[in-house]
């Protein structure tokens, strides 16, 4: 790990640099069947690099049959026929790294798919070697008889943990869908095999990882009931027993040692904690697991009790709020953010996080941007954020959505008889939060499907994609995608304030509107974002009533700072203070 210290702050290439995350079935086809592909991600490497990102995270590509859009790997050294080739990933390391960028995939080991050699193996006979692969219990005999589930944990897309195996009369783990059997990972061949398949991709040239679900490797080993936090259901959330189990830490430790051999990112899915002491564990700089992990409690503030589908209502204070704690948080344990609103895994932020009025829709992706762009931390673009693009409409039915973390859902309510209040409640957390609208079609161009593909799409094209493209935006001076490229721009040329600067919020009184600043030495920055969809009265506190240059804004004429401003609806601004 390069590094030296800077103002208390470790510095490290990886803090410095802006990820752009592409979801390869959904970015760009090159052979018309509807997918995208490698081929078309390797066609579209000036776009990325014109944004100014350093790094770009592809979902996974890996063979897999694709229940879990690749997320269920059935060759981890292999590239899946429906994405291109081995030489196709080849060149997509090359043409990044001749450009200046890195290339991060995705590692997906706390499980594989049903299809691996290894479960095919370990599920034809009790005896196999692989059998100790996979996580394996006898079932648990009711009062009446009756075999039961080892456990009444809830998988992520709905129904029991637990599967069971007729042949042998056992059952196995899959957090995930049944398809997508846990590892065993107290089994030391397995981590062996998963270290080995790292240091297959980072001998091949990719410069790190995201890791998925990397949280959830270590289990509870008695694997107990989980209390009930749901009443109305027979599964109950047991994330406490694996969300952060007793041996994540040797194992995340044995993963940095190969990391560190190569300089390599890391960034961990850690959802389901929210003790900091916990993820300081993992990210604290001298700790050597992970560079820095994904939690959720920003982007899952408006989930309920129950779950992901369940409503909840938040408000712009509570947001700033929870951005503030682990913005402190990092900075004063020696710890490090991953910023991001948006990714594969749920609604588009300008259609989650700010009222739906369409003729704010570019200043409210803009100002979410200043928001989220100007913290402390690795700032994450999920492809199409750049553009503000937004979810599917809402009168899309459900037969619109293709996803089995949103279908699975819906089945449950059908199966459970669900009333049409339940029905519509989840409709709306659909429209909201489902997965399938960050994974509609990249909106290339005007012409047919977006540009995105010659023949229909695998998930149609957003109705706006005549509105809301990439070629619309790269040239236009004002537009979101140009924002992004400031906001980027901007950390690179005042990285000592933006990227290692102090975080701090600015006391408003006004509940609608979130400031900070960030400060190195004698520069000071003042960024502002209000999230009210009408003008808000705010009173500039007197130590930023200084000379100063106007950074950004996302309204063509920034008002210059004065003691009492009216700010306008979502208007964002950054202003640095000559000291
Ligand atoms: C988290 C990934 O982001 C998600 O897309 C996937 O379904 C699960 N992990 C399971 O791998």
């Amino acid at each position: 790990m390069t590094d030296s210290s800077h103002e208390g702050v470790h510095h490290a290439w990886w803090k410095e640099a802006a990820v752009y995350q592409i979801y390869p079935a959904s970015f760009k086809d090159s052979n018309g069947d509807g997918i995208g592909d490698i081929p078309g991600i390797n066609s579209k490497l000036d776009y990325i690099k014109s944004l100014g990102v350093d790094i770009v995270w592809i979902c996974p590509c890996y063979k897999s049959p694709k229940v879990d859009m690749g997320y269920d790997v059935s060759d981890y050294k292999d590239i899946d026929e429906q994405y291109g080739t081995m030489a196709d990933i080849d060149k997509l390391i090359d043409g990044l790294h001749a450009r200046g960028m890195k290339l991060v995939m995705d590692m997906v080991i706390n499980h594989t798919s049903d299809q691996h050699e290894w479960f095919k193996s370990a599920v034809s006979s009790k005896d196999s070697p692989y059998r100790d692969y996979y996580i394996w219990k006898k079932p648990k005999i009711s009062e009446t008889g009756e075999k039961c589930p080892p456990n009444n944990w809830l998988s992520a897309f709905s129904g029991s943990v637990w599967e069971y195996d007729e042949k042998s009369g056992e059952y196995y783990f899959h957090l995930f869908a049944k398809e997508q059997p846990d590892l065993n990972w107290e089994n030391p061949k397995v981590r062996q095999e998963v270290y080995d398949i790292i240091r297959f991709w980072l001998n091949k040239g990719v410069d790190g990882f995201r890791m998925d679900a990397i949280n959830f490797i270590s289990k509870e080993q008695s694997y107990p009931d989980a209390p009930i936090s749901d009443p109305s259901s027979k599964y109950q959330n047991g994330a406490m027993y694996y969300a952060s189990g007793p041996r994540l830490h040797e194992y995340l430790s044995e993963i940095g040692q190969i990391l560190n051999q190569y300089n390599a990112f890391s960034v961990g899915e850690m959802a389901h904690v929210f003790d900091p002491n916990e993820i300081i564990k993992v990210v604290g700089f001298t700790r050597n697991e992970l560079n820095m992990i994904f939690q959720f409690e920003l982007t899952d503030i408006d989930m309920g009790p129950a779950g992901k589908f369940s409503p909840k209502a938040w408000t712009p204070t509570q947001f700033r709020n929870i951005a503030n704690k682990w913005q402190v948080f990092m900075q004063e344990n020696d710890g490090w953010n991953a910023l991001f609103l948006e990714n594969h895994d749920s609604g588009r932020s300008v259609s989650r996080f700010v009222k739906h009025r369409p003729e704010f829709r570019s200043v409210a992706a803009k100002m979410l941007a200043t928001f989220i762009g100007l913290q402390s931390g690795t700032i994450f673009i999920y492809q199409g954020e750049e553009l503000g693009l937004a979810n599917m409409p809402k009168s899309w039915q459900i037969s619109r959505y293709k996803d089995l973390e949103t279908l699975n859902y819906y089945r449950q309510l059908l199966h459970d008889v669900a009333s049409q209040d339940a029905l519509d409640i989840a409709m709306g957390e659909f429209q909201k939060k489902a997965r399938d609208h960050a994974r509609l079609p990249f909106q290339w161009d005007s012409s047919p499907f977006a540009g995105f593909s010659t023949v229909q799409p695998w998930i149609d094209v957003n109705d706006d994609y005549r509105e809301w493209n990439a070629a619309l935006q790269v040239n236009d001076p004002l537009s979101v995608f140009n924002y992004w490229r400031s906001i980027l721009d901007l950390r690179q040329t005042y990285k000592d304030v933006l990227v290692y600067g102090k975080f701090e919020l600015v006391a408003t009184t006004h509940e609608d509107v979130c400031a900070y600043e960030r400060s190195f030495g004698s520069q000071v920055a003042l960024v502002v974002a209000s999230f009210s969809d009408s003008t808000v009265n705010w009173t500039v506190p007197l130590n930023f009533l200084k000379p100063g240059k106007w950074m950004l804004s996302n309204y063509a004429d920034g008002s210059p700072l004065q003691p009492e401003m009216v700010l306008r609806p979502y208007e964002a601004f950054m202003y640095l203070l000559s000291n």
